[in-house]
Formats: structure tokens, sequence, C-alpha cells
């Protein structure tokens, strides 16, 4: 079989962009971070003083916004109208607003449109929240990751902590809570497993383990 599509979905810190880069490395493939695009968006609407409730306003932004994920020496960047956003669209800022721009169905024809523009060649593995209900509905693989919410802001804390930033693991937690439900209950295109998906529930996995369960799907789909 020829290069194939992966897409993989799951609440915030499941363990997906970690993953799907390993994954898309060990196939060279290119790895697409969807949650990215609706962050670099945020950021500028957010620079721009934009009521986040008001839909038309931020589309006509997303119109004359591009949202570039470039390939480097040091991982993914992302850039927003030609300048480097990588390091900012992951401010808590951000983080806190995302999910109330990425509820309009608006904003997610857009965004489905450019990155299935991305997707259109196969060889990639894509991470979101419908990149297998939406995006890539007939992706050869579909994997849906799964962990407690303890676990997720556990990890998020442990990131803080490894790059020097303060961090509080109840507001985290919070936080991680807050997002999910927006995430599920929005009536666009809501976090959901694809019925053809694989759930695999990270919770007592390491970053590899996962990964590992990933490939040997994509051997057998390979292999056919
Ligand atoms: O990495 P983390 O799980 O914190 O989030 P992300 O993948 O960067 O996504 C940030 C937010 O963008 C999510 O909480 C969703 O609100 C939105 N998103 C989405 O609606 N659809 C996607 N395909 C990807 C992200
Ligand atoms: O992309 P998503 O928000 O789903 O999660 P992530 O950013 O890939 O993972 C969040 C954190 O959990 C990272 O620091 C990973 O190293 C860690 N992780 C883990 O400890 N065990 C796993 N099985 C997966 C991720």
């Amino acid at each position: 079989m020829n290069r194939i599509a992966i897409a993989i979905d799951g609440p915030a810190a499941a363990g997906k962009s970690t993953v799907a880069k390993i994954v898309a490395e060990k196939l060279s493939y290119i790895y697409i971070d969807t949650g990215a695009m609706y962050r670099a968006l945020t950021l500028k609407a957010l620079q721009s003083s934009l009521q986040l409730e008001d839909e038309h306003p931020l589309v006509d932004l997303l119109h004359f916004t591009t949202i570039e994920l470039r390939q480097s020496e040091n991982g993914q960047l992302v850039f927003l109208d030609d300048t480097d956003v990588t390091a900012e669209i992951r401010s808590q800022k951000v983080t806190n607003n995302v999910s109330y721009v990425a509820k309009h169905p608006e904003v997610r024809k857009e965004m489905v449109k450019r990155q299935q523009v991305l997707a259109e060649k196969r060889g990639v593995v894509m991470d979101g929240r419908d990149i297998g209900t939406h995006v890539i509905p007939d992706a050869e693989i579909k994997i849906f990751l799964i962990a407690t919410v303890e676990e997720r802001a556990n990890r998020r804390h442990a990131e803080n902590v490894a790059k020097g930033f303060s961090s509080n693991l109840e507001e985290l937690k919070k936080e991680i809570e807050q997002r999910d439900l927006i995430d599920t209950k929005r009536e666009a295109a809501p976090l959901i497993k694809a019925e053809d998906a694989i759930e695999i529930d990270t919770t007592a996995l390491s970053i590899n383990d996962v990964a590992e369960q990933i490939l040997a799907e994509v051997s057998k789909v390979m292999t056919g």
C-alpha cells in the first residue's frame, strides 16, 4: 500500500502531539498539528482585541491570515503571517481562550478546508479533535487517545516544571476540564471518537508504548 493518512484525536494532554511526532518521524511522514492552527488564530484575535464570541469578525480575520506549519531542525514551527509564533501560541492566555474561537462553525469550516489541502497527498499524521470525524473521515488509520484528567494535568504540570514555568496542578486540572467540556459539547464537530477509531487509554502507558501500538496498526494496514 502507498502512503496513508493517520488521524489522531483525543482530549487535551492525552499525548497526541508527542506520539504523532514519533509516528511521523518513523514513517517519514509529515506531522500536522491542527490545534496550532486554532491557537494561531486565537493569538491574532486577542492581539486584535476581537470579541471571541462574535463569529463573523473572526471569520473575516481568518480570511486575511496565513498560518503555516514549517518543518525545521528543531521540530515544527508555527508561522502567523510570516512571524514565528511557535512559543506564543502555547501561552496560558491563548490556551484559556482557544476553545471559544474553535467552537464557531464558520471558523471550523475554513480551518478544515485548509487542513484537507494539507492531507490531500497522504503521508500525514494529523492530530486534533475532529480529524477522524470531519477532516479526514477516510483516513486509513484513526486513533482516539484518552487518559484520566488527573494524569493529563500531571503531565502538563511536569512539562511546565521541566521548562521552569510556574505551574499550579489544580488550576491546570480545571483548565483542562473546562476545555474538554467546551470541545465535547459544542455543536460543530465536537470532540468525539469516530466509530471506526481505535481507542487507546494512555493513562498507564509510556509514550513509546503508545507509538508502538500505532505503528503496529500501520504495519497491519500496510501488509494488508
Ligand atoms: O495540545 P492541547 O491538547 O492542549 O490542545 P491543541 O491540540 O493545541 O488544541 C487547542 C484547542 O484547539 C482545543 O482545545 C480545541 O478547542 C481546538 N481544536 C479543535 O477544535 N479542533 C482541532 N482539530 C484541533 C484543536
Ligand atoms: O497533544 P496532546 O495535548 O494530546 O498531548 P502532548 O502534548 O503530546 O502530551 C502532554 C505531555 O504528556 C507531554 O509532556 C508528554 O511527554 C506526556 N506524555 C506522557 O507522559 N505519557 C504519554 N503516554 C503521552 C504523553
